[in-house]
Parts: structure tokens; C-alpha cells; sequence
């Protein structure tokens, strides 16, 4: 039985997840159960019972853990905490060393006309993020005085060394091209980005190594998304973009996404935040929380039938018009959860779908 620690967290995540595990206990079916699930406090949920958005006993279960899902974080209510959700959020992922963020853009054919860009610039679009997730802006040194603050950005070799490859791995799985972005006409951890990604480029002589920086490359992920095929750039960079790049299939409501680290437990969480705008209105799309229980399928899991079954059943409920309000349809998240389900039921399981 592999354990699954569930972090439902803030706003809209505990929606999402109940939405998407609803959805993998109904494809699992009545076979032997394959799954435990281990819910836990996190973020503000933890903040509300308790002194701090990380227990140790929270952290403890995800380190033991074989695989984490981590709904979404943050809350208005806690935003002038002494250490606040998005705050844990970072402790959790330096603790688990998950240096590693994998963010698919993906529009598929049946969805296409869902994204506001035109059809003929989005058409293909299938490109993966993988924003370096330990270290940089987020984790320099930092303080904020009463009249000026600053924000280090510090990067060491290792860790663009480590994240340079990664990258490369994956694109030798796909078209081989890696196209990393940097600001290394103005940043000196730019600068060391670049010529690092240079080196460790040599170790890869079947893809091809791209640079590009930073304010060009959000312009041609609009203008040009199917010019992609592997984008490699720092912590923040990798923030801005992936969102930036949510506008391609319409929503940062169907963005999953993964994190890996060294040998360790991956944690596998939608791109977007807690949407306190939209929470407890059953309108949340839980197709990035669904589609990231599909990504756990497969990377941690290899169940490579049970991944793709549910995510046929996920998009073809889109493209048969089920769409919740962010996509412009009137679904509740309890109504397309249904209708995934519904459509899960008809199709026909292999042996060894699971
Ligand atoms: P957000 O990503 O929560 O929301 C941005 C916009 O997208 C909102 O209008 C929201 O309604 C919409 N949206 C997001 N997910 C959606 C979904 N599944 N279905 C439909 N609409 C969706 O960003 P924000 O409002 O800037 O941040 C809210 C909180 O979330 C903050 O506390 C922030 O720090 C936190 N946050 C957490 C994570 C995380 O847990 N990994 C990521 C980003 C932001
Ligand atoms: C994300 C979020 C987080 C980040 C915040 C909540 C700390 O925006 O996962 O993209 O900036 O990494
Ligand atoms: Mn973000």
C-alpha cells in the first residue's frame, strides 16, 4: 500500500482535493485498495489550531511519506503571521530538498478553443517549465527595514548545476531542446546561470541549448508558445512565467504541476494559490488538482494506464462542454467531478491499468 500524505491547506485546495481524490478512488474502483491517504495540517489550516503553518508532525509524515498532494496555501487572515503559510510553504519544500518544479503547458486540440489567444498561435502548444525551486531570491538573505529592505539573490554552482540537468533529461524525452532564460545582461547570478547551462550542455550532445532573456522570452511565450519545447530558469523567473503561461489554455485553474528532489518524496500541486476570491462557492476548477494526482501516477508511481485514463476522462468532460466558470461554463466543481467520474465509468479498464 503506497501512503499518500494530503495536504488540502487553504481557500479553494481542500475543494480541489476532494474533487480529485473523489475522482482516483472512483478509476481505482473496487480493486484492492493501492492507496492510504494521510491528511495533515499545512498553511493557514495548521495556523488555525496551532503556532506555525508547518508542524513537525506534518513534516515528519511527508518525509515518510511516498508521495505528497498538496492542494493550495495561503489565506488573507494570516497574511502579517509571524511565519506565514506561504512561509511553510517554502520550509516544506527546502526540507524535502525539492529543488526540482516540473510546470507542463500543455493545450490540447479538444480545448483549444477554451484559451483567449488565437487558435492558430496556441494550436501545439506543449511545452515544459521547470522552474529551479530551492534556492535563489526566495531563500538569499532578506530584511525588511522601516524605510529600505532587500532580497538577496544567491545562486551556487551545485544547485544550477543539478537543475541545468534535470532539464536536459527531460528534454531528451521530448524534441531535445532546452531554452534557458536568465536576465544575464543586467544579474551575476545570471551571468554564472548562463555560463553554467553552457557546460552542462556538453554533457548532452544530442539536444540543442538555447538563451534567452527573461522580459523577451514572457513576450514569445504569448506570441510564439509552440516555439518551446524545455524552458529551464530560476525560482522567480519560473513563478512569473508559469503563471504568464496559464493564459494559453485559459485558466490557471488546469495547471498541475511536480516537484522532485534528490532520491526523495515528490510533492505534486496545482500552479495557482488558494483563489480566496473564489473559495467556498463550489466553483473551483479541480482540473490542475486532478491533472497533478495524474503527474503522482506517473512519476512516482510508473501507473501509467491509471494516469492516462483519468486524464482522457478529464478532458474529454471539458470537451464535451463541462466547463466550471473560469473557463466560461456554469459547472460547479461538484458537477464536473461527477461528470469525470461518470465519464471514468465508461471507459473499459485493461488488466493492468493499475
Ligand atoms: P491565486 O492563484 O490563488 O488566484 C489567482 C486568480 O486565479 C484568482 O482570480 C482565482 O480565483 C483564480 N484561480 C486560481 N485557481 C483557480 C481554480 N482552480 N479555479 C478557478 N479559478 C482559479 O493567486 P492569488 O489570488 O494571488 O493568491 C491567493 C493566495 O494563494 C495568496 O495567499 C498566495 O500567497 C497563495 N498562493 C499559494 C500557492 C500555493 O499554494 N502553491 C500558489 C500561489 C499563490
Ligand atoms: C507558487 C506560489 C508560491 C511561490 C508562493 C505561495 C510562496 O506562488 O507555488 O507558485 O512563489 O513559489
Ligand atoms: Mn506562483
Amino acid at each position: 500500500m503506497k501512503k499518500i500524505v494530503v495536504l488540502a491547506g487553504d481557500g479553494i485546495g481542500p475543494e480541489i482535493m476532494e474533487s480529485a481524490l473523489r475522482v482516483l478512488t472512483a478509476a481505482i474502483g473496487t480493486k484492492a485498495p493501492v492507496f492510504s491517504f494521510d491528511y495533515q495540517p499545512f498553511g493557514g489550516a495548521a495556523l488555525a489550531i496551532g503556532d506555525t503553518p508547518l508542524p513537525a508532525s506534518t513534516l515528519k509524515a511527508c518525509q515518510q511519506a511516498d508521495a505528497i498532494l498538496l492542494g493550495a496555501i495561503g489565506d488573507p487572515r494570516w497574511e502579517k503571521a509571524a511565519y506565514t503559510p506561504e512561509q511553510g510553504l517554502l520550509t516544506l519544500r527546502k526540507a524535502l530538498g525539492l529543488y526540482a518544479n516540473i510546470r507542463p503547458i500543455k493545450v490540447a486540440d479538444a480545448v483549444l478553443h477554451l484559451s483567449p489567444i488565437k487558435e492558430a498561435i496556441v494550436k501545439g502548444t506543449d511545452f515544459v517549465i521547470v522552474r529551479e525551486l530551492t534556492s535563489g531570491i526566495y531563500f538569499g538573505e532578506k530584511k525588511e527595514g522601516i524605510d529600505t529592505a532587500f532580497d538577496i539573490n544567491r545562486y551556487a554552482r551545485n544547485e544550477i548545476e543539478r537543475i541545468i540537468r534535470h532539464a536536459f533529461t527531460i528534454a531528451q524525452t521530448r524534441q531535445k531542446k532546452v531554452l534557458s532564460i536568465d536576465k544575464a545582461n543586467v544579474l551575476a547570478t545570471s551571468k554564472l546561470w548562463r555560463r553554467i547551462a553552457d557546460e552542462i550542455a556538453q554533457e548532452f550532445p544530442d539536444c540543442h541549448l538555447d538563451h534567452q532573456y527573461v522580459d523577451s522570452a514572457a513576450m514569445k511565450i504569448m506570441q510564439q508558445p509552440t516555439a518551446f519545447d524545455v524552458i529551464v530558469t530560476e525560482n522567480l523567473f519560473g513563478d512569473i512565467l508559469s503563471d504568464e503561461a496559464s493564459i494559453l489554455p485559459g485558466s490557471l485553474g488546469v495547471l498541475p504541476s511536480a516537484s522532485h528532489g534528490v532520491n526523495g518524496v515528490s510533492l505534486y500541486e496545482p500552479i495557482h494559490g488558494s483563489a480566496p476570491d473564489i473559495a467556498g462557492q463550489n466553483i473551483a476548477n479541480p482540473v490542475s488538482m486532478i491533472l497533478s494526482v495524474v503527474m503522482m501516477l506517473r512519476e512516482s508511481f510508473q501507473m501509467e494506464a491509471l494516469a492516462e485514463q483519468i486524464e482522457n476522462a478529464c478532458f474529454d468532460t471539458m470537451n464535451a462542454g463541462i466547463l466550471t466558470k473560469d473557463l466560461g461554463g456554469d459547472a460547479t466543481t461538484d458537477r464536473f467531478t461527477a461528470a469525470v467520474i461518470a465519464q471514468l465509468g465508461g471507459i473499459q479498464y485493461g488488466e493492468n491499468a493499475i
